[in-house]
């Protein structure tokens, strides 16, 4: 069993601001009106470092799934809608406006994603806020540059005619959206920049763990300009509105970040109108230090990091740490003295670098993964327990002695829980950083410029990063192989995913 280590958690009351946000029940935005669930139902939104209520929310199912894909519908399919027809150039204004707002209400949004994920407010404030607004003010400037081919043709079988042929990007059209919890603030952007960036209209489906930043974004998207119904923002259940939504036949493309088995459930609801689908599902990422790396200290700093950042529920996490056998042991140390260190506290304590897990959900699910790392036989170097009697804290944990055939080394945990091998040569690593269902990340560290661009060659991984890791912008495009998903976030990758290309011939 897990045991349960003493932790202090201060008791922060958030800014009046962020109170009276949270004092009515907060509701859908459907059709650029704020409403209730049409069944008028509400769900509880807790705060992860204590478990206490701190919202209510509409719980929207089928019935407001209809209604919004109905709004969005509307628009879309109307060529004399201000959407249609606003130019690219006021499309991209509008949307710089949306990262500009962000900006502004930065601190706010920073508390807001603290309380509800429980990530330290500094966090979200250094990275998930201003990686949001940069998504807004990127993509903003795509609107104005979606352009075709002119295509010469030689068709063999009309011998003598001439043709002008070329292609037009256009949007996709009424686009589902349904987001995670771990970045709530991050993958609405994510998702809706692109989206936006090329004329759809959108209905985002947030976390149930985690509305209350997207239904602010959506605030602040009305405030910003977006016409009604372009974006409609409706939280509830994944089962329930999440599931209709992938399912409705009048959307024409679902955009999907979570968990690899919800993922094929999505596929298969996708199948009813053969709806396009991206993916972007877990992962178990590889680490990889080599021993020639340049910077033992500075490596060590960023094993723990690629795996304690955001509490390692990200779905890019560091979490197989592979280390060359001679400097193993001090890896190993000097990762188990880095996780000792992380102070833990509430998001919205000043001095706290890791905050709770997001929900009991997730706690009951990582110290399961700890009890069956033990139980195999697995050696927990620190951590392993669960932090105080309240809240979802966990330690930061650091597990050796493992077997590649083992849960804890297989399975995504999406807590802060790394696995820690030694390895050999080359050859070998490779195969074992291979041998996983997932393909979204890994990271190498070597100072051998050759080796590490020939290793980055071999990895089956939408990302590699070389003496760093975690590090996104949003002009690099972030995907998965194999189980990780479909398709690519970001950069320009992502803006063919959101456009249907249309060739034009025309008999000159
Ligand atoms: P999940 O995949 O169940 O939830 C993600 C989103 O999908 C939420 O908005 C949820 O409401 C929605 N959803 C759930 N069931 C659905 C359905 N049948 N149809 C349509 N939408 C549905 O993930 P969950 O349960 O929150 O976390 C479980 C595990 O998934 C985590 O431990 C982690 O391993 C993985 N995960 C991966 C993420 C990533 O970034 N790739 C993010 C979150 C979770
Ligand atoms: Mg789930």
């Amino acid at each position: 069993m897990v045991a349960t280590a003493p932790l202090d958690i201060p008791a922060i009351q958030p800014s009046s601001r962020v109170q009276e946000y949270l004092q009515s029940p907060r509701q859908a935005l459907i059709n650029g009106q704020w409403q209730a669930a049409a069944s008028g139902k509400t769900f509880a939104v807790y705060n992860p470092a204590s478990g206490a209520e701190i919202a209510q929310v509409a719980e929207c199912d089928a019935e407001d799934i209809n209604q919004a894909v109905a709004a969005a519908r509307k628009v879309f399919d109307d060529p004399n809608h201000a959407w249609n027809t606003m130019t690219p150039s006021d499309r991209g204004r509008l949307i710089w406006k949306i990262g500009d707002l962000i900006l502004e209400h930065a601190d706010e949004l920073a508390e807001l994603e603290s309380i509800d994920n429980g990530k330290p407010k500094a966090v979200a404030a250094a990275a998930d806020v201003p990686l949001s607004a940069d998504l807004f003010h990127y993509m903003a400037g795509w609107c104005t540059k979606l352009e075709g081919n002119t295509i010469p043709i030689s068709v063999p079988y009309a011998p003598g005619a001439k043709f002008h042929a070329y292609t037009t990007r256009e949007p996709v059209g009424v686009v589902g959206q349904i987001i995670p919890w771990n970045f709530p603030l991050l993958m609405a952007a994510w998702k809706l920049g692109p989206a936006l960036a090329t004329g759809n209209c959108v209905i985002l489906k947030p976390a149930e763990q985690t509305p209350l930043t997207a239904l602010r974004l959506g605030e602040i998207m009305v405030e910003a300009g977006v016409p009604d119904g372009v974006v409609n923002i409706v939280p509830g259940m994944g089962e329930t509105a999440g599931a209709s939504l992938a399912a409705h036949d009048d959307v024409d493309k679902i955009a999907f970040t979570g968990s690899t088995e919800v993922g094929k459930m999505i596929v298969n609801a996708a199948a009813g109108n053969l709806k396009k689908v991206t993916l972007e599902l877990g992962g178990k990422s590889p680490n990889i230090i080599f021993k020639d790396t340049a910077d033992l200290e500075a490596t060590i700093a960023g094993a723990a990091s690629a795996i304690f950042f955001n509490h390692g529920q990200c779905c890019c996490a560091g979490s197989r740490l592979y280390v060359e056998k001679d400097i193993f042991e001090e890896v190993v140390k000097g990762v188990t003295a880095a996780a000792a260190a992380i102070k833990m506290g509430p998001g919205l304590a000043p001095d706290t670098e890791m905050g709770p897990l997001v929900s009991d959900e997730q706690l009951a699910r990582v110290t399961g993964y700890m009890n069956a790392g033990v139980e195999a036989g697995a050696n927990c170097v620190t951590g392993g327990t669960r932090l105080g009697d309240q809240g979802y804290f966990v330690a930061p944990t650091v597990i050796t002695d493992t077997r590649d055939d083992m849960s804890i080394v297989r399975e995504e945990i999406f807590g802060p829980v790394v696995v820690a091998d030694p390895f050999d040569d080359i050859e070998e690593i490779i195969d074992r950083s291979n041998d996983s269902a997932y393909g979204l990340a890994a990271g190498i560290w070597t100072r051998d410029l050759s080796k590490a661009h020939r290793t980055a060659a071999r990895l089956r991984a939408g990302t590699v990063w070389v003496n760093t890791y975690n590090i996104f912008d949003a002009a690099l495009p972030f995907g998965g192989y194999k189980q990780s998903g479909w398709g690519r976030e970001m950069g320009h990758e992502v803006l063919e995913l959101y456009t249907e290309t249309k060739a034009v011939c025309m008999g000159l």
